[in-house]
């Protein structure tokens, strides 16, 4: 089975549900908690530079409106992300890739970045992404994991930079996905966690291939899959689940 660096529990947007999503306080509050492995939502500024968020458009977590990847990152760089969350965060910055990947390494936290394309920039977000993750953690043992529900997303960063490991998202099980999984030279494929049992598990170890999950929060669930043999939860409950090794989880 392909070797496997990454720590079993991931912390979901940062730190879930505890801090504004995808912004450098949920990292802080996620490593508060002892997690040493994140996943964040990873899109393209107007101009190109890679940052933070996790919907398309600005609506959600800032006070504007309006696609979020048609403007320019001096204008993104500039708005609250925090005050959607609580006053607590009020002006809390959206920060770059560039800010999360100099906060994980200074830290030696691990990094999945799941490239979250706007809509019709699926390969060029794929392409950018992935040059940018190799030269941030150029000359690092443990590269990020680039992630994406989008197959020509994960195409252009194989393309790009084949040497960094991906995985494929799924949020259902169609009939293609262990195919599309092996012909973009995934090491891992990341469901839903309803859709994982078993038969998905054995599939993809026999292949070599590591099993993950999102976004477990509930305890049950959780034992359920570490029982099955599962190799990473991603979760926003970072104040229930010790991020301890899966020999020892539950
Ligand atoms: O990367 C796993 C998970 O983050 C996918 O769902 O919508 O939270 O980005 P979403
Ligand atoms: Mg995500």
């Amino acid at each position: 089975m392909t070797p496997w660096p990454y720590p079993s529990w991931i912390a979901h947007r940062g730190a879930g549900k505890l801090a504004p999503e995808n912004t450098l306080a949920a990292f802080r509050v996620g490593a508060g908690h002892g997690y040493h492995a994140f996943e964040c939502d990873v899109k393209l500024a107007a101009d190109g530079v890679p940052f933070l968020l996790h919907d398309s458009t600005l609506d959600r977590t800032t006070p504007e409106r309006g696609i979020a990847g048609e403007r320019p990152w001096a204008e993104l760089s500039q708005l609250d992300a925090g005050s959607w969350h609580s006053r607590a965060y009020a002006g809390e910055p959206i920060p770059t890739l560039d800010a999360i990947a100099a906060f994980c390494l200074s830290n030696g936290h691990a990094l999945n970045i799941e490239i979250k394309p706007t809509e019709g920039q699926e390969a060029q977000t794929g392409t950018v992404v992935a040059h940018a993750a190799a030269r941030l953690w150029a000359g690092q043992a443990v590269p990020p994991l680039l992630s994406s529900f989008q197959a020509e997303s994960l195409a252009a960063a194989q393309l790009a930079e084949p040497q960094l490991p991906r995985a494929l998202l799924l949020e259902s099980l169609r009939a293609s996905w262990f195919d599309e999984a092996q012909a973009l030279g995934c090491v891992a494929v990341v469901t839903d966690h309803r859709l994982m049992d078993a038969a998905v598990i054995a599939r993809l170890h026999t292949a070599g291939l590591r099993a993950l999950v999102y976004t477990v929060n509930d305890a049950e669930r959780a034992k359920q899959l570490l029982a099955l043999g599962i190799d990473g939860l991603i979760t926003d409950a970072v104040d229930r689940f010790a991020p301890t090794p899966l020999t020892t989880a539950a």
